[in-house]
């Protein structure tokens, strides 16, 4: 089986949002995790978790690359 896609979240600043979207027919939200600036949460997609949006700025490393959120 092939390895689960891990997430690295790097806050760059307080109050960012790591929200958790479900997997399934349903698209919703079913974790928030609030990150202050240099938290870093490390996860996974799960067969819960489909989807993450980040709210705020961060830097975001995957096995595609590493991108920046928040506003320019
Ligand atoms: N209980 C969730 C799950 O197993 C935990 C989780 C995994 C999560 N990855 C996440 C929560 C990403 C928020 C964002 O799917």
């Amino acid at each position: 089986m092939a390895p689960i896609d891990y997430v690295v979240i790097r806050a760059k600043e307080d109050g960012v949002n790591v929200i958790g979207l479900t997997r399934g027919d349903d698209t919703k939200f079913h974790h928030t995790e609030k990150l202050d600036a240099g938290e870093v949460m490390i996860a996974q997609f799960t067969e819960h978790t489909s989807a993450m949006k980040i709210r705020g700025k961060a830097e975001i490393t995957t096995a595609h690359g590493t991108t920046e959120s928040g506003r320019e």
